[in-house]
């Protein structure tokens, strides 16, 4: 019998993906295509969260382009490694993440398709051990982390933690909004160079966090997804490593991505600290039989380069060179940034990839219509997109929309 041939009461009336409603595009990819199509010369991406050099380029970094070398010539197999893909690579990269001071016979790590894997494991995670438990997460945050997070069924509270006039924390505020966070509830911290707002934690700040976390039984959840783009690589993940001495159960969830430029290899890995070993082990079990359901296996490529740098002693201080190099050039960016308008003085305090710059909706629109400057709608700008020779262009096109915040435009 063909589909020609069936009879026509067994085509059922309701179609199945009839329920289903038109989804918007994702915001923050739909720039690189309206950037893409942009045919002015002097036009500026500022939108999606890559890192550029001078030239405007994503470099593949010198140590991963050498560990892709080696692997070319030794690697003997591309058989399957199983659900928690490449322990070697877990292993090392837990060294650069938690140092070597590590509990662990408590602690759990497994490779996941990028830091975004690492958060949806996480989050099935939890919301198998409990699915009552709400997720806190401060706004303004990444776009995807709620619906990741919802995805996984889990509820999802917003809290205030920022203050968008003068670019500072509002710790006070976050404080407040968490004083309705129930015992086993889940806390999303961003371990660095927050995302979009660049703004940080004092050391102080982080451990009243922790001290919180503790005395009300909440779930610290890092997102450390730019490990190294700050201050440096101990110190970018000191505020994990407090939280991970100092509480019973954490998850960190961990990215590749931007300090190894494997963005589109998708390498992660998803740590989870519990209480003790015996429930260690069955969080092990949970994270396995989770990972081979979602993806069975995460892709192997970009975990071997990593792997391959962090054995070798030589590409390992290569690496670490590229990345001071590349902070160094954020922060350079950030200096020459602030400096052009009073309005941006915190850009040069703030740390990583981002900023958030006070533009309504239509000022991004006007930028963007008007002088072909890209950047997300709610004002994060990507500050790895600019050059010295642009940062002049840039404020000279903001300073209209800046003033007219100052209502004397
Ligand atoms: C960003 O925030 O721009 C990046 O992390 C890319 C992404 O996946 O959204």
């Amino acid at each position: 019998m063909t589909f020609d041939t069936l009879p026509a009461r067994s085509i059922s009336t309701s179609l199945p993906f009839d329920t289903l409603a038109a989804q918007p595009a994702d915001a923050l990819l739909g720039l690189i295509a309206l950037h893409g199509a942009d045919n002015r010369p002097q036009k500026i991406d500022l939108g999606v969260g890559v890192f550029r050099d001078d030239a405007g380029e994503t470099p593949i970094m010198r140590a991963v382009k050498a560990a892709e070398a080696v692997l070319l010539e030794t690697q003997a197999t591309k058989s399957y490694l199983g659900a928690e893909g490449d322990a070697a690579y877990t292993a090392l990269l837990a060294g650069i993440v938690f140092g070597d001071k590590m509990a662990v016979e408590r602690l759990n790590g497994v490779q996941t398709p990028g830091g975004t894997g690492a958060l949806r494991l996480g989050a099935d995670l939890l919301a198998r051990a409990n699915c009552e438990a709400q997720v806190w997460i401060g706004t303004p945050t990444w776009p995807n982390h709620a619906p990741i997070f919802a995805e996984a069924g889990l509820a999802t509270r917003s809290h205030r933690f920022y203050d968008a006039a003068s670019g500072r924390i509002d710790f006070d505020a976050m404080l407040d909004d968490l004083a309705d966070a129930h015992s086993g509830d889940i806390l999303l911290l961003h371990g660095c160079c927050h995302n979009p707002t660049g703004s940080a934690f004092s050391p102080e700040q982080w451990r009243v966090v922790a001290d919180l976390c503790a005395a009300r039984g909440l779930i610290p959840f890092v997102d450390l997804a730019y490990q190294g783009l700050s201050d440096g690589l101990d110190e970018d993940a000191a505020a994990t490593r407090m939280i991970f001495d100092a509480l019973p159960s954490a998850l960190v969830a961990y990215s590749c991505d931007k300090n190894f430029g494997l963005y589109r290899e998708r390498v992660g890995a998803l740590w989870a600290l519990s209480a003790n070993s015996a429930i260690a082990e069955r969080v092990r079990t949970n994270m396995l039989s989770l990972a081979r359901s979602l993806w069975s296996m995460p892709p192997d490529h970009g975990a071997a380069i990593v792997r391959t740098i962090l054995e070798n002693d030589a590409l390992r201080a290569d690496w670490w060179d590229e990345l001071d190099k590349m902070r160094a050039r954020l922060n350079g960016l950030r200096a020459a940034l602030a400096a052009t308008h009073p309005r941006l003085a915190a850009i040069a305090d703030q740390r990583g990839m981002f900023a958030m710059l006070p533009l309504t909706l239509e000022a991004v629109a006007a930028l963007r219509d008007e002088h072909g400057i890209y950047m997300a709608g709610n004002g994060r700008i990507n500050i790895a997109g600019l050059r010295a020779d642009t940062v002049p262009v840039f404020a000279h096109a903001l300073r209209p929309h800046l003033e007219a915040l100052n209502g004397h435009a």
